[in-house]
């Protein structure tokens, strides 16, 4: 009865276009095959979707286990502190010891700080290129924040590595605000050489774009390959390198939603900082557990 009642007042609605234009998840839409096929018995290798099988560190199962503070507030909107401190120690631990805490802000996830990166440095009808395959959450935060991504093909012939600098050049218009890539990649596992990278800030500089790498996958390098952090550059491009990162693929931990966005550019962090404090704070829970990883002895930050 409720439900009759309910289908027949939201008849007729007319959704926002972005609403209508949202398309619905690739990935997410094989779950409820997968699950059909699981349960006739079918085993199921989940190759759609980037939810790592290792397990989650044990000391953030402790942290869990034995959480004590009540209530359960808010956390700061930049981060909690233990966690940006956790973080900050992980980044010198790669080398970027210029990196403060002020270059540095927690999300619920990469996939916030993707969102807040395209309505931070984009206006709606902006452009920003890529390269396709890519992970395809883009092409839904893209239209979220009324950006257009213009994807820049790459082959399996060339093992998804980049085209020429003349082919990336023929994407940017007088709209393109940045350049966005995803290293090591998804959906290929391309792992960039600096010479690529080098290739893309020398663009960038060109054109005046901001570089924007996803490098949630950072880790996730075999057969002696190094993920060189566009974070190398930033003499190269002061203030125009965006880093988007995430504890989800790293630590097991895709269910606590984190991620961090760094950059050294103070505009775009402080812009940040205001959507962080529109949406209050990540969940103070998982950064707590996320930042016992301090103590742990495997010392993983
Ligand atoms: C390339 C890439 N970037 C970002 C994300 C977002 O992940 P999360 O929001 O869990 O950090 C994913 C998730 O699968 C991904 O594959």
């Amino acid at each position: 009865m409720f439900s009759a009642f309910l289908s027949s007042t939201l008849t007729g609605i007319v959704l926002s276009k972005i609403a209508r234009t949202i398309p619905a998840s690739p990935i997410r839409k094989l779950v409820p095959l997968a699950q059909q096929a699981k349960d006739k018995g079918t085993r199921v290798y989940h190759l759609n979707i980037g939810d790592p099988d290792i397990e989650t560190p044990p000391v953030m199962l402790e942290t869990l286990r034995t959480w004590e503070s009540n209530p359960i507030g808010y956390a700061n909107s930049q981060g909690d502190t233990n966690l940006l401190g956790a973080l900050l120690s992980y980044y010198h631990g790669l080398g970027f010891d210029d990196l403060t805490i002020a270059n540095l802000q927690v999300t619920i996830g990469g996939s916030e700080g993707i969102l807040w990166t395209f309505l931070t440095i984009c206006d709606p009808g902006d452009q920003v290129v890529t390269f396709e395959p890519f992970y395809t959450n883009y092409a839904s935060l893209a239209i979220m924040a009324g950006t257009s991504l213009r994807a820049v093909p790459t082959s399996i012939d060339q093992g998804f590595h980049l085209p020429e600098r003349a082919v990336i050049e023929a994407a940017i218009t007088g709209k393109t605000k940045a350049i966005l890539l995803c290293n090591p990649s998804n959906p290929t596992g391309t792992v960039y050489s600096r010479e690529e990278l080098e290739m893309l800030v020398y663009i960038a500089k060109e054109h005046d774009l901001f570089l924007v790498a996803d490098e949630v996958y950072r880790e996730f390098v075999y057969d002696g390959r190094e993920a060189i952090s566009l974070l190398t550059f930033e003499k190269e491009l002061p203030g125009k390198i965006i880093i988007i990162d995430s504890l989800s693929k790293r630590y097991s931990l895709c269910g606590a939603r984190l991620g961090c966005l760094i950059s050294l550019n103070v505009d775009f962090m402080a812009a940040c900082l205001r959507f962080g404090q529109a949406r209050l704070s990540a969940g103070l829970i998982d950064q707590q557990l996320a930042a016992a990883l301090t103590k742990s002895a495997a010392g993983l930050f």
